[in-house]
């Protein structure tokens, strides 16, 4: 299954986050901190007693890096060079030992053998590829049996004013690096062809429910 849906390319990809990577921190931390949070408890509640291999997928600046439980062992894979020399810095100033690698890496082609992660999270990224659906697939593939994908996205509104304005942002999706409108159907359609997947959990975060946390547990 793929989604063809999206505007976003890869080029797009590498030059909006060139461009935001400097000032990634100052616009996009505390806006989208709640979710962040929320998806660092959903992984820590998983490594609350034993020790986890963890994939961050989208790892950006690494702004959730530092919430991950200290031993759980992280590898962080990200499109973007200039997003990975702001995690690289963000790890080495904070001694954040438990991240073992952050990598170069397509989301849609992850270089992991099948089973490699006992969990993988991607907070604000399902937007951003230019194919959720293989995306997904990816993540589903890389994680244990009995793991969790916990995902933090904006589902975008179905109808309404919230509606229009997203799809009119849309138009700009290519120069913003992601797409303001996401219904839920991709996760939703996606997610009826996979058995082997069940949604533990649906919930929508602050601010304003923009943004909503996800979690999937492969069976
Ligand atoms: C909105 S940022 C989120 C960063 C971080 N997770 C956070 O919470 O701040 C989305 C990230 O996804 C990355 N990205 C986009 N497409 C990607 C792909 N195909 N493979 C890997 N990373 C990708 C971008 O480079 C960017 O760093």
């Amino acid at each position: 299954m793929t989604d063809k849906s999206n505007a976003v390319t890869h080029a797009d990809v590498e030059s909006a986050y060139a461009r935001w990577a400097p000032v990634y921190d100052l616009v996009f931390n505390a806006c989208m901190k709640p979710g962040r949070i929320a998806g660092a408890a959903a992984i820590n509640a998983l490594a609350q007693d034993r020790e986890i291999a963890l994939l961050d997928v989208g790892v950006g600046t690494g702004l959730e890096l530092p919430m991950f439980a200290r031993h759980a062992r992280i590898t962080g894979i990200d499109l973007s060079e200039p997003m990975l020399a702001m995690a690289r810095k963000r790890v080495a100033e904070q001694n954040l030992t438990h991240v073992e690698a952050l990598t170069a890496m397509d989301a849609m082609e992850l270089t992991f053998a099948d089973e490699s992660f006992d969990a993988v999270i991607a907070p604000y990224v399902l937007t951003v590829v230019p194919d959720a659906h293989r995306t997904l697939d990816e993540m589903a593939r890389v994680v244990k049996k009995g793991g969790e994908i916990v995902l933090v996205n904006h589902i975008g509104a179905e109808k309404g004013l919230m509606a229009i304005l997203e799809n009119w942002l849309g138009r700009r999706a290519a120069a913003l690096g992601w797409r303001p409108e996401f219904p839920w159907s991709i996760v939703g359609d996606w997610l009826a062809t996979r058995p082997d997947l069940a949604l533990l959990e649906r919930r929508q975060l602050p601010p304003l429910n923009l943004f909503t946390l996800i979690r999937l547990k492969r069976l």
